[in-house]
Formats: C-alpha cells, structure tokens, sequence
C-alpha cells in the first residue's frame, strides 16, 4: 500500500474570537507559515488492525487500541475508521509532526486532526471531501475547547480566508488588496479551553454586558470584512484596536499580550489585537509591508518569542 502525507495550516482570527463562540461572526485566514503533517505507511510486518501512532513533538507513541477514546489523535483516527466502516485497518504507522506552537492561538489541534483525517483516509484509498474532513475535525475539536465555534478546522481545512458564522455554510472572503500582518507570540501556553470556560462562566454571571461586548464585536467584524472586500486596508487598524479593547474588557488579555500591542503600534503598526484564545499565545499586527521588519523586531525587542510576517490573500 503506497505512503500517503497531508498537511494543513496554521490559521489566525483577525476579529471576532470568542464572539463567534456565541453566534457572532468572526473573519479567520490561514497561515502558510506553519503546518502540521501527517505520513502513513503501511507496516507489512504488523498484525492487521493495529494503527501505531508516533507524536514525537508531544512525547506520544502508542497503538491506537491503547489511547483513550478521548485522546484527540486518537479520536481523529477512530473517526475516519468509523466514517468509512473500516472494521479493521491494514496495520500502519501514522507519524503526526507540527511547527505550529501548541495552545497558542494558532490552531494547532485542528491542523493536526485535519492532516490525520486527510492522511489516513486517502491511505485507506478513500479520500475525504473538505466538508467531511472539517466536520470530523470539528469533533474533534469538542475535545481540545468544550464548545468550540468550529472557525478552527474550517480554515485549516478550506485554506482560505474566511468570513465564519458557527453552523452556518462556509462563506470564503474576497480580499481585494493583500495586506500583510506581523504575528507575535509570548510564548506563554494558555489553553484554548479555559479561556473559552471562563469567558462561558463570565457571561453566565452578567448576560446583559456579555452580549452587549459580542455585540459590539459583531460590528466590527461587519465593518472589518467591508474594508477587506472593499481594499480599504487602512481601516483595518483602528477596527483591530477596538476589537482588542473589547477583549480586554472580556477578560481574555494579559499584560504580556497588552505590551505586544503597545510595542507594534509604537514600531508603526496601523493596530493590533491579540489573536485566538488569549491569555497568552499569540497576537497580530497590521502593518505596511515597508514597516513589517521594523515591527517584528520591536516585538522581539517587547518579549515576543517568535515574530512571524505574513501577508492575507495572496
Ligand atoms: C479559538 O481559535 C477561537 C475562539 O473563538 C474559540 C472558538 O471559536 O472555538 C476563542
């Protein structure tokens, strides 16, 4: 059986996270930057059935039949196994490895989950479509985040900007002038999960001032994909300004997030905001491409681990 190898992105929200959570829009687009990948080869000499899958970059190296039901690789690989009524699958190695840091806002758990499915299933000589693979994903992700949106395995999988409202049809996002971000991470692991439990318990406490905060976010994700459509990139700046202020008020910042803001409109950038779950991982800034250098280096210069330069709808 010949080896089958599949990646997926990294991706990035540039306004609405937590907001989408609660059937607000949100806009997210893949980063090329960082992938994930997945390689399976058959294993001639295992007993059929057996799926071995190696993880080095999280320690992991375990038959299938040993991992717990919940265990999110294991879940990726089950699902494909149940999707296709394979009751027993050619014995096989899966090796899983990522460059997209984990619990950093980036979407690693999706891209891993979407490369899996997509790996295994074309192994299994039958490759999923997109949809399939996104919606697999996205249980997945029940394991990783509780009640996620689903915007993460949506744009890992599609690799497209996109303009994201839970439940509803994918809607991909017409860029009309590329604009390029710089992403900075603290380095500071902070699981999506908990963020999304507190801002869940947070909102179960004062519904009237939550929703009134999704609200507000709701608006500027509107105004946000008018710009993007429209080329009028310079007003994306102030939109990301707000959008951070607002999660601030949500309780998802923190001061090493709120310092990488700070130090990237100092350097010149036209706005940043924090990205993803927050409390830690990682944000985003808009800038001129002319200014994406000088901003990442004063990033660097703020405390950020890694700055990396990317530009949207290339
Ligand atoms: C995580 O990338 C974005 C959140 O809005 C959670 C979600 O949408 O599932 C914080």
């Amino acid at each position: 059986m010949p080896a089958f190898t599949a990646s997926a992105p990294g991706k990035i929200i540039l306004f609405g996270e937590h907001a989408v959570v609660y059937g607000r829009p949100a806009i997210a687009a893949p980063v090329s930057q960082v992938k994930a990948k997945a390689n399976v080869t058959a294993d001639p000499k295992g007993t059929p059935g057996n799926v071995r899958i190696h993880a080095p970059d999280i320690g992991l190296e375990a038959s299938l039949g040993d991992l717990p039901a919940d265990q999110p690789l294991a879940a990726a690989i089950q699902g494909v196994l149940t999707s296709l009524r394979v009751k027993r699958a050619p014995a096989c190695s899966i090796k899983v490895s990522s460059t997209i840091p984990v619990a950093a806002g980036l979407g690693s758990g999706a891209a891993v989950s979407v490369a899996m499915i997509r790996a295994f299933s074309a192994f299994l000589g039958h490759p999923l479509p997109d949809e399939t693979i996104s919606a697999m994903a996205f249980e997945v992700e029940k394991l990783h985040h509780g009640t996620p949106s689903g915007i993460d395995n949506t744009v890992v999988t599609f690799t497209k900007p996109v303009y994201f409202v839970k439940g509803q049809p994918i809607e991909t996002l017409r860029v009309s002038r590329p604009f390029t971000l710089v992403i900075g991470d603290t380095g500071i692991a902070s699981p999506t999960k908990a963020s999304v439990g507190d801002v869940r318990a947070a909102w179960q406490a004062n519904k009237a001032q939550y929703e009134a905060y999704f609200d507000s976010i709701h608006g500027i994700v509107d105004s946000a994909r008018s710009a993007i459509e429209s080329g009028v990139i310079e007003l994306l700046g102030p939109l990301m300004d707000a959008n951070h202020g607002i999660l601030k008020k949500i309780g998802v910042s923190c001061s090493e997030l709120d310092t990488l803001t700070l130090a990237a409109r100092k350097a010149g950038a036209l706005g940043a905001k924090l990205c993803g779950g927050g409390r830690g991982g990682n944000m985003i800034a808009l800038v001129s491409k002319d200014r994406a250098e000088a901003v990442a280096a004063a990033l660097k210069k703020a405390g950020a681990v890694r700055g990396i330069i990317t530009e949207i709808g290339k």
